[in-house]
Protein backbone atom coordinates (compact mmCIF):
# COMPACT_ATOMS: atom_id res chain seq x y z
CA UNK A 1 0.00 0.00 0.00
CA UNK A 2 1.21 3.75 -0.89
CA UNK A 3 0.59 6.80 1.31
CA UNK A 4 1.30 9.59 -0.84
CA UNK A 5 2.06 13.21 -0.17
CA UNK A 6 0.51 12.07 3.72
CA UNK A 7 1.31 14.21 6.21
CA UNK A 8 3.43 12.28 9.26
CA UNK A 9 4.45 14.14 11.98
CA UNK A 10 4.96 17.77 10.98
CA UNK A 11 5.77 17.16 7.32
CA UNK A 12 4.50 15.61 3.94
CA UNK A 13 5.72 12.11 3.02
CA UNK A 14 5.29 8.83 0.85
CA UNK A 15 5.16 5.79 2.76
CA UNK A 16 4.84 2.58 1.57
CA UNK A 17 3.52 -0.55 3.63
CA UNK A 18 3.78 -3.85 3.17
CA UNK A 19 2.74 -7.33 5.14
CA UNK A 20 1.63 -4.82 7.84
CA UNK A 21 5.00 -3.20 8.39
CA UNK A 22 5.83 0.36 7.56
CA UNK A 23 8.75 -0.63 4.91
CA UNK A 24 9.35 3.02 3.96
CA UNK A 25 9.17 6.69 4.43
CA UNK A 26 10.50 8.71 1.90
CA UNK A 27 10.37 12.14 0.25
CA UNK A 28 7.09 13.18 -1.23
CA UNK A 29 6.63 12.16 -4.58
CA UNK A 30 9.21 10.15 -4.54
CA UNK A 31 8.30 6.47 -4.61
CA UNK A 32 6.08 5.18 -7.84
CA UNK A 33 3.40 2.76 -7.75
CA UNK A 34 3.91 -0.35 -8.32
CA UNK A 35 1.38 -3.04 -9.63
CA UNK A 36 -1.17 -4.01 -7.70
CA UNK A 37 -0.52 -1.77 -5.44
CA UNK A 38 -3.07 1.05 -3.37
CA UNK A 39 -2.58 4.20 -3.55
CA UNK A 40 -3.71 6.51 -0.87
CA UNK A 41 -2.89 10.24 -1.33
CA UNK A 42 -2.98 13.30 0.87
CA UNK A 43 -4.57 12.67 4.57
CA UNK A 44 -2.82 12.29 7.99
CA UNK A 45 -1.19 9.28 9.43
CA UNK A 46 -0.72 9.04 13.28
CA UNK A 47 -0.15 6.16 15.84
CA UNK A 48 -3.58 4.87 17.17
CA UNK A 49 -5.41 6.67 19.76
CA UNK A 50 -5.03 5.22 23.41
CA UNK A 51 -8.08 5.53 26.07
CA UNK A 52 -6.51 5.79 29.32
CA UNK A 53 -9.77 5.66 31.42
CA UNK A 54 -13.45 4.02 30.79
CA UNK A 55 -15.85 1.35 32.27
CA UNK A 56 -16.57 -1.37 30.40
CA UNK A 57 -18.33 -3.29 32.69
CA UNK A 58 -21.17 -0.27 33.17
CA UNK A 59 -20.50 0.48 29.39
CA UNK A 60 -24.37 0.07 27.44
CA UNK A 61 -26.34 -0.06 30.43
CA UNK A 62 -27.54 2.99 29.98
CA UNK A 63 -31.51 2.05 28.18
CA UNK A 64 -31.33 -0.47 30.90
CA UNK A 65 -31.94 1.29 33.85
CA UNK A 66 -32.50 5.16 33.01
CA UNK A 67 -30.85 7.84 34.78
CA UNK A 68 -33.78 10.16 35.57
CA UNK A 69 -32.35 13.16 36.71
CA UNK A 70 -28.89 12.68 35.27
CA UNK A 71 -26.91 13.04 38.33
CA UNK A 72 -23.78 11.12 39.57
CA UNK A 73 -25.87 10.28 42.76
CA UNK A 74 -28.32 8.53 40.68
CA UNK A 75 -25.71 6.86 38.50
CA UNK A 76 -24.38 5.51 41.45
CA UNK A 77 -27.30 4.48 43.03
CA UNK A 78 -28.94 2.55 39.42
CA UNK A 79 -25.07 1.34 38.63
CA UNK A 80 -25.52 -0.47 42.43
CA UNK A 81 -28.89 -2.31 41.35
CA UNK A 82 -27.75 -3.30 37.69
CA UNK A 83 -24.16 -4.30 38.93
CA UNK A 84 -26.06 -7.07 41.35
CA UNK A 85 -27.87 -8.96 38.30
CA UNK A 86 -24.88 -8.73 35.59
CA UNK A 87 -23.92 -12.45 34.17
CA UNK A 88 -20.66 -13.53 32.88
CA UNK A 89 -22.25 -13.42 29.66
CA UNK A 90 -23.40 -9.72 29.52
CA UNK A 91 -20.11 -8.54 30.82
CA UNK A 92 -18.48 -9.84 27.93
CA UNK A 93 -20.60 -9.25 25.05
CA UNK A 94 -20.79 -5.48 25.93
CA UNK A 95 -17.08 -5.24 26.96
CA UNK A 96 -16.26 -6.98 23.37
CA UNK A 97 -19.06 -4.89 21.79
CA UNK A 98 -17.16 -1.16 23.68
CA UNK A 99 -13.98 -2.34 22.48
CA UNK A 100 -14.74 -3.17 19.07
CA UNK A 101 -16.31 0.77 18.76
CA UNK A 102 -12.79 1.65 20.30
CA UNK A 103 -11.23 -0.23 17.88
CA UNK A 104 -13.20 0.88 15.04
CA UNK A 105 -12.81 4.52 15.62
CA UNK A 106 -9.12 4.20 16.03
CA UNK A 107 -8.39 3.52 19.70
CA UNK A 108 -6.34 0.81 20.43
CA UNK A 109 -5.21 0.82 24.36
CA UNK A 110 -8.03 0.52 26.33
CA UNK A 111 -7.66 1.01 30.72
CA UNK A 112 -11.20 0.37 31.97
CA UNK A 113 -11.75 0.41 35.56
CA UNK A 114 -13.91 -2.32 36.74
CA UNK A 115 -15.78 -2.45 39.89
CA UNK A 116 -14.50 -4.69 42.89
CA UNK A 117 -17.95 -4.93 43.56
CA UNK A 118 -18.43 -7.60 41.53
CA UNK A 119 -15.55 -10.08 41.49
CA UNK A 120 -17.21 -11.80 38.36
CA UNK A 121 -16.73 -8.75 36.00
CA UNK A 122 -13.18 -8.62 37.07
CA UNK A 123 -12.52 -11.40 36.53
CA UNK A 124 -14.06 -11.38 32.82
CA UNK A 125 -12.67 -8.15 32.04
CA UNK A 126 -9.05 -9.51 33.10
CA UNK A 127 -9.77 -12.91 31.01
CA UNK A 128 -10.46 -11.01 27.72
CA UNK A 129 -7.12 -9.50 27.51
CA UNK A 130 -5.47 -12.01 25.57
CA UNK A 131 -8.70 -11.96 23.22
CA UNK A 132 -8.83 -8.75 22.68
CA UNK A 133 -4.81 -8.66 21.87
CA UNK A 134 -5.80 -11.10 19.04
CA UNK A 135 -7.99 -8.52 17.62
CA UNK A 136 -5.09 -5.77 18.01
CA UNK A 137 -6.13 -4.20 21.17
CA UNK A 138 -4.49 -4.03 24.25
CA UNK A 139 -6.67 -3.99 27.49
CA UNK A 140 -5.50 -3.00 31.00
CA UNK A 141 -7.54 -3.38 34.17
CA UNK A 142 -7.95 -1.39 37.20
CA UNK A 143 -9.36 -2.93 40.12
CA UNK A 144 -11.96 0.20 40.97
CA UNK A 145 -13.66 -0.13 44.80
CA UNK A 146 -16.72 1.80 43.20
CA UNK A 147 -18.04 2.51 46.66
CA UNK A 148 -14.89 2.68 48.31
CA UNK A 149 -13.12 0.30 50.98
CA UNK A 150 -14.30 1.05 54.00
CA UNK A 151 -18.55 2.26 53.55
CA UNK A 152 -19.04 -1.93 54.45
CA UNK A 153 -16.80 -4.53 56.13
CA UNK A 154 -16.65 -6.69 52.79
CA UNK A 155 -15.24 -3.58 50.53
CA UNK A 156 -11.94 -3.77 51.28
CA UNK A 157 -11.49 -7.94 51.04
CA UNK A 158 -13.23 -7.73 47.65
CA UNK A 159 -10.81 -5.28 46.68
CA UNK A 160 -7.95 -7.03 47.85
CA UNK A 161 -9.17 -10.02 46.34
CA UNK A 162 -9.64 -8.56 42.68
CA UNK A 163 -5.78 -8.05 42.75
CA UNK A 164 -5.37 -11.36 43.10
CA UNK A 165 -7.03 -11.83 39.69
CA UNK A 166 -4.24 -10.75 37.83
CA UNK A 167 -5.22 -6.76 37.20
CA UNK A 168 -2.51 -4.10 36.09
CA UNK A 169 -3.51 -1.54 38.41
CA UNK A 170 -5.06 -1.00 41.95
CA UNK A 171 -7.60 1.79 41.89
CA UNK A 172 -9.31 3.55 44.95
CA UNK A 173 -11.45 6.25 45.14
CA UNK A 174 -10.23 8.59 48.07
CA UNK A 175 -12.96 11.00 47.95
CA UNK A 176 -15.86 8.59 48.45
CA UNK A 177 -14.82 7.22 51.69
CA UNK A 178 -16.70 8.31 54.86
CA UNK A 179 -14.01 10.60 56.24
CA UNK A 180 -11.54 12.64 55.14
CA UNK A 181 -9.01 10.60 57.34
CA UNK A 182 -10.00 7.11 55.61
CA UNK A 183 -9.68 8.68 52.20
CA UNK A 184 -6.02 9.42 53.00
CA UNK A 185 -5.94 5.72 54.30
CA UNK A 186 -7.06 4.32 51.38
CA UNK A 187 -4.59 6.02 49.18
CA UNK A 188 -1.55 4.41 51.72
CA UNK A 189 -3.48 0.97 51.37
CA UNK A 190 -3.85 1.21 47.63
CA UNK A 191 0.47 2.00 47.54
CA UNK A 192 1.07 -1.13 49.81
CA UNK A 193 -0.92 -3.01 47.53
CA UNK A 194 0.59 -1.93 44.52
CA UNK A 195 3.99 -2.51 45.96
CA UNK A 196 3.36 -5.71 47.13
CA UNK A 197 1.31 -7.05 43.35
CA UNK A 198 4.02 -5.19 41.72
CA UNK A 199 1.64 -2.84 39.55
CA UNK A 200 0.43 0.74 38.85
CA UNK A 201 -2.16 2.89 40.49
CA UNK A 202 -5.04 4.76 39.43
CA UNK A 203 -6.85 6.78 41.12
CA UNK A 204 -10.20 7.82 40.98
CA UNK A 205 -9.48 11.40 42.49
CA UNK A 206 -11.25 14.20 44.12
CA UNK A 207 -14.44 14.05 41.71
CA UNK A 208 -16.24 16.55 43.29
CA UNK A 209 -17.20 20.95 43.40
CA UNK A 210 -16.16 20.51 47.24
CA UNK A 211 -12.96 22.40 47.65
CA UNK A 212 -12.40 20.73 50.84
CA UNK A 213 -11.32 16.95 49.04
CA UNK A 214 -7.75 17.05 49.29
CA UNK A 215 -6.30 13.78 48.18
CA UNK A 216 -4.48 14.80 45.26
CA UNK A 217 -1.79 15.89 47.43
CA UNK A 218 -1.57 13.07 49.39
CA UNK A 219 -1.26 10.68 46.27
CA UNK A 220 1.22 12.67 44.92
CA UNK A 221 3.52 12.97 47.97
CA UNK A 222 3.43 8.91 48.31
CA UNK A 223 4.31 8.44 44.61
CA UNK A 224 7.01 10.81 45.65
CA UNK A 225 8.61 8.94 49.03
CA UNK A 226 7.58 5.42 47.43
CA UNK A 227 9.53 6.34 43.66
CA UNK A 228 6.67 5.58 41.76
CA UNK A 229 6.85 8.47 38.91
CA UNK A 230 5.33 7.84 35.86
CA UNK A 231 3.35 4.95 37.46
CA UNK A 232 0.58 6.91 38.87
CA UNK A 233 -2.74 8.23 36.92
CA UNK A 234 -4.72 10.63 39.08
CA UNK A 235 -8.75 10.85 37.19
CA UNK A 236 -10.84 13.50 37.48
CA UNK A 237 -9.46 15.89 39.57
CA UNK A 238 -12.46 18.11 39.38
CA UNK A 239 -11.90 19.39 43.06
CA UNK A 240 -9.02 21.11 41.51
CA UNK A 241 -11.20 23.70 39.58
CA UNK A 242 -12.62 25.14 42.94
CA UNK A 243 -8.98 24.82 45.57
CA UNK A 244 -8.32 28.70 46.29
CA UNK A 245 -5.61 29.43 43.77
CA UNK A 246 -2.53 29.55 46.41
CA UNK A 247 -3.52 25.96 47.45
CA UNK A 248 -4.44 24.83 43.53
CA UNK A 249 -0.88 26.21 42.82
CA UNK A 250 0.96 24.47 45.24
CA UNK A 251 -0.73 20.92 44.01
CA UNK A 252 -0.13 21.50 40.73
CA UNK A 253 3.62 22.15 41.05
CA UNK A 254 3.48 18.82 43.26
CA UNK A 255 2.04 17.03 40.33
CA UNK A 256 4.40 18.00 37.87
CA UNK A 257 7.41 17.00 40.41
CA UNK A 258 5.47 13.36 41.71
CA UNK A 259 5.21 12.26 38.01
CA UNK A 260 1.51 12.04 38.38
CA UNK A 261 -0.46 12.36 35.17
CA UNK A 262 -3.83 13.45 35.90
CA UNK A 263 -6.76 12.52 33.56
CA UNK A 264 -9.59 14.92 32.91
CA UNK A 265 -12.83 13.01 31.99
CA UNK A 266 -14.66 16.06 30.27
CA UNK A 267 -18.03 14.38 29.03
CA UNK A 268 -18.97 13.27 32.46
CA UNK A 269 -18.03 15.81 34.40
CA UNK A 270 -19.33 18.69 33.24
CA UNK A 271 -22.66 16.79 32.96
CA UNK A 272 -22.03 15.54 36.18
CA UNK A 273 -20.02 17.92 38.34
CA UNK A 274 -21.55 21.70 39.64
CA UNK A 275 -25.48 19.74 40.09
CA UNK A 276 -25.27 21.76 43.89
CA UNK A 277 -24.45 24.89 42.40
CA UNK A 278 -27.46 27.24 41.35
CA UNK A 279 -26.02 29.86 39.31
CA UNK A 280 -23.61 30.59 38.47
CA UNK A 281 -22.85 26.92 37.84
CA UNK A 282 -19.31 25.97 37.60
CA UNK A 283 -17.89 23.84 34.68
CA UNK A 284 -16.99 20.30 36.31
CA UNK A 285 -12.74 19.81 34.78
CA UNK A 286 -9.46 19.97 36.09
CA UNK A 287 -7.50 23.03 35.22
CA UNK A 288 -5.78 21.57 32.21
CA UNK A 289 -4.48 24.84 31.13
CA UNK A 290 -2.81 25.70 34.60
CA UNK A 291 -1.33 21.37 35.00
CA UNK A 292 0.02 22.21 30.78
CA UNK A 293 1.93 25.30 32.67
CA UNK A 294 3.15 23.89 35.33
CA UNK A 295 4.76 21.11 33.30
CA UNK A 296 2.39 18.34 34.58
CA UNK A 297 1.14 15.17 32.45
CA UNK A 298 -1.92 15.68 31.41
CA UNK A 299 -4.48 13.19 29.31
CA UNK A 300 -8.00 13.04 28.07
CA UNK A 301 -10.32 9.90 29.08
CA UNK A 302 -14.13 9.04 27.40
CA UNK A 303 -15.24 7.60 31.08
CA UNK A 304 -18.68 6.12 30.30
CA UNK A 305 -19.89 4.70 27.30
CA UNK A 306 -23.89 4.87 27.34
CA UNK A 307 -23.68 3.50 31.12
CA UNK A 308 -25.90 5.00 34.00
CA UNK A 309 -23.54 7.72 34.54
CA UNK A 310 -23.68 9.39 30.91
CA UNK A 311 -26.12 8.17 28.57
CA UNK A 312 -24.15 9.67 24.95
CA UNK A 313 -20.65 8.62 23.55
CA UNK A 314 -19.70 6.25 20.76
CA UNK A 315 -16.14 5.66 22.10
CA UNK A 316 -14.71 8.46 20.10
CA UNK A 317 -11.58 10.06 21.55
CA UNK A 318 -12.48 12.89 19.61
CA UNK A 319 -15.78 13.09 20.93
CA UNK A 320 -13.83 14.06 24.50
CA UNK A 321 -11.07 16.09 22.87
CA UNK A 322 -14.00 17.99 21.43
CA UNK A 323 -15.76 18.49 24.62
CA UNK A 324 -12.44 19.42 26.13
CA UNK A 325 -11.25 22.12 23.99
CA UNK A 326 -14.46 24.16 25.11
CA UNK A 327 -15.28 23.45 28.43
CA UNK A 328 -11.45 24.23 29.13
CA UNK A 329 -11.29 26.75 26.82
CA UNK A 330 -8.57 25.93 25.14
CA UNK A 331 -9.54 27.03 21.86
CA UNK A 332 -5.86 28.69 20.73
CA UNK A 333 -4.97 27.37 17.46
CA UNK A 334 -1.64 25.45 19.70
CA UNK A 335 -4.35 24.57 22.55
CA UNK A 336 -6.21 22.57 19.87
CA UNK A 337 -3.41 21.08 18.59
CA UNK A 338 -2.23 20.02 21.71
CA UNK A 339 -5.35 18.86 22.81
CA UNK A 340 -5.61 16.39 19.81
CA UNK A 341 -1.96 14.80 19.77
CA UNK A 342 -2.94 13.88 23.14
CA UNK A 343 -4.78 10.84 21.93
CA UNK A 344 -1.84 9.61 20.41
CA UNK A 345 0.78 11.02 22.70
CA UNK A 346 -0.07 11.72 26.69
CA UNK A 347 -3.02 9.20 26.37
CA UNK A 348 -0.50 5.79 26.01
CA UNK A 349 1.45 7.10 28.99
CA UNK A 350 -0.54 5.20 31.42
CA UNK A 351 0.55 2.45 29.62
CA UNK A 352 3.95 2.84 29.33
CA UNK A 353 4.94 4.07 26.17
CA UNK A 354 4.48 6.33 23.17
CA UNK A 355 4.42 4.50 19.87
CA UNK A 356 5.95 6.45 17.05
CA UNK A 357 5.66 5.37 13.28
CA UNK A 358 8.87 4.57 11.99
CA UNK A 359 10.73 2.39 9.15
CA UNK A 360 10.46 -1.21 10.27
CA UNK A 361 7.63 -0.47 12.91
CA UNK A 362 4.42 -2.30 12.18
CA UNK A 363 2.00 -0.33 10.38
CA UNK A 364 -0.38 -0.30 13.61
CA UNK A 365 -1.74 3.08 12.47
CA UNK A 366 -4.60 5.34 11.02
CA UNK A 367 -5.23 7.45 8.06
CA UNK A 368 -7.06 10.14 8.86
CA UNK A 369 -8.68 11.93 5.61
CA UNK A 370 -7.75 15.19 7.00
CA UNK A 371 -4.19 16.84 7.62
CA UNK A 372 -4.43 19.36 10.83
CA UNK A 373 -5.81 18.93 14.48
CA UNK A 374 -8.33 21.77 13.64
CA UNK A 375 -9.83 20.15 10.88
CA UNK A 376 -10.26 16.83 13.01
CA UNK A 377 -12.13 18.71 15.64
CA UNK A 378 -14.35 20.43 13.34
CA UNK A 379 -14.89 16.91 11.29
CA UNK A 380 -14.37 14.47 14.01
CA UNK A 381 -14.05 11.93 10.76
CA UNK A 382 -13.74 8.13 11.19
CA UNK A 383 -9.78 6.82 10.60
CA UNK A 384 -9.04 3.98 8.65
CA UNK A 385 -7.43 1.89 10.83
CA UNK A 386 -4.37 -0.33 10.36
CA UNK A 387 -3.96 -2.88 13.74
CA UNK A 388 -0.47 -3.70 12.69
FE1 LIG B 1 -14.42 7.02 36.05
Amino acid sequence: MLFSNARLGGSIHDIRVSDAKILSIAAPGSLVRQPDEEVVRGGWLTPPMAEPHVHLDAALLGARMPNRSGTLREGIANWSVLRATLTESDVRARALQTAEMYARRGTLRIRTHVDTGNLMAVQTLVELKPELAGHGIELEVVAFPQEGIFRAPDRRAQWEAAIALGVDCVGAIPHFERTTEEGWQSVHLAFDLAERNGLKLDFHCDESDDPHSRNLEVVCAEAIDRGYAGRVVAGHCTALHSYNHPYAEKVMELVATAGVQVIANPLDNVVLQGRYDRYPRRRGITRVDELWRFGATVGIGHDSVQDPWYRLGQAHMLDPAHMLVHVGQLTGERDMERVVETLWTENHLPFGDIPVLAEGQPARMLWWPVDTAVDLLIQRPLPRVFRG
